[in-house]
């Protein structure tokens, strides 16, 4: 018999700070409905300095990780864009600061925004081996293009952590899944950069391009069409990024189901339009958006798109369980994103300039109103100094 394996847990972290999109849009001369609807964007989190993807994806997985749990889990894909290092993996800094068991795999996965739905399906293939297994999939970056660029309203940071088991609470995975890649610059960052580099107009085509491509696939391969959907959870790099890939197939659906398809993703853009873009752990995010925010029933079944410019589109699909909601913590995210400090433009442009330099000097930093629960308070000897408190 095929073991049901899928997510049983999901912890969410982003910073305490963020930025009012309307402000934005008039310091750069922009009209405030550009960025509010034109794109889809309220707030946006500021990352300070003190965070990286390493302190943001422990603060998300120690929501979801009781000191029985941590022992228990066999394996660590982290998915990232924004690495720190060109060589040693980030979950291997994450596992020991989780006080994670020796007896853990730890590896860095990279596709741009796809990696953490590449760890998602590798650890339900890993389980589905391995039925006692508990893999730890994590989606964390800082979204950044840069000052007064057409992708500055697209920015973001936080991380998803997602605990893949058998017999999950959340959603069992469908087995079946539809890929697509293809060699295609519509956003890159080569290792000399901190900013990507993005063609935008190109990446949001190819992005509705390759959703066409992988439903099409998707539907041949099971012979389901959306009828057989109660909702879709797009990569949201921007709301209205997913906003566009929905109204693609809704044509496809009858009036009714368009308009609960339609109320279905009002609730997944929700805390997405408060954070911005988290790059991997976008659509994710757009889960438990819709998991908070949505009017969903047990045995619903939720369809994925997932995309990583360069490019990898993935449709895949699952079942939304019974106790869904005991996999996260609801109120915790309410709080998260209502204590957050709302910083100026001039403040934002700041601690923008402020990130650890790319360079090999000692620095410090000011951790004084970090708030988080690990943190890091600088690099010596070309180390990054990582802190719990
Ligand atoms: N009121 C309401 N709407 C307005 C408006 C106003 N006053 N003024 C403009 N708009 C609308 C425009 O009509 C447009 O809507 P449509 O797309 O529906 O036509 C929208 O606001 C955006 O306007 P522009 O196209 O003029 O915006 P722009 O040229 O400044 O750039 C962008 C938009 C290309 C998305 C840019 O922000 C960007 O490059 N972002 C980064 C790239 C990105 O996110 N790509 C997504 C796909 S790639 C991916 O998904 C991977 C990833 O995460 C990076």
């Amino acid at each position: 018999m095929t073991v049901s394996v899928g997510i049983d847990k999901i912890g969410f972290y982003t910073p305490s700070l963020y930025l009012d999109m309307a402000e934005l849009a008039t310091a750069r001369g922009e009209d405030p409905n550009k960025y509010l609807i034109g794109i889809g964007q309220s707030k946006q989190a500021v990352i300070p300095p003190t965070q990286d993807i390493v302190t943001m994806a422990a603060n998300a997985a120690s929501q979801i990780l009781t000191p029985a749990l941590k022992a228990e889990v066999a394996m660590v894909l982290f998915g990232t864009e924004s690495g720190i290092d060109n060589s040693k993996a980030s979950a291997v800094y994450l596992a020991h600061l989780l006080g994670l068991s020796p007896k853990t795999r730890a590896i860095e996965v990279k596709q741009a925004c796809y990696g953490a739905t590449a760890g998602l399906q590798l650890a339900a293939d890993y389980v589905r081996v391995h039925p006692q297994a508990k893999v730890l999939v994590i989606g964390a970056d800082v979204a950044r293009y840069g000052l007064r660029t057409a992708g500055e309203v697209t920015q973001g940071g936080g991380a998803v952590a997602m605990l893949v088991t058998a017999d999950p609470q959340i959603l069992t995975l469908d087995m079946v899944s539809s890929y697509h890649t293809e060699d295609v610059m519509d956003f890159w960052r080569p290792t000399y950069r901190t900013e990507a580099l993005v063609d935008g107009k190109y990446s949001t085509n190819v992005y509705l391009d390759f959703f066409k491509t992988v439903w099409a696939d998707y539907q041949q391969q099971t012979n389901r069409t959306i009828v057989d959907f109660d909702a879709f959870v797009f990569h949201l790099p921007f709301t209205k990024m997913g906003r566009k890939g929905l109204r693609q197939i809704l044509p496809e659906a009858q009036p009714d189901q368009q308009k609960s398809l339609k109320a279905a993703f009002e609730a997944s853009q929700e805390d997405n339009r408060n954070v911005g873009n988290l790059y991997t752990g976008s659509l994710y995010l757009s889960l438990l958006s819709l998991l908070r925010h949505g009017q969903l029933t047990a045995g619903a079944r939720l369809g994925f798109f997932s995309y990583g410019s360069g490019a990898e589109g993935e449709f895949f699909s699952g079942i939304l369980q019974p106790n869904y909601q005991r996999g996260f913590d609801g109120a915790a995210l309410t709080t998260l994103l209502a204590q957050r400090k709302r910083v100026s433009v001039a403040e934002y442009e700041d601690i923008y300039r402020a990130q650890l330099s790319n360079d090999s000097r000692d620095v410090q930093l000011p951790v004084g109103e970090e708030v988080a629960q690990y943190y890091l308070a600088g690099r010596q000897n070309q180390q990054r100094q990582y802190r719990e408190q």
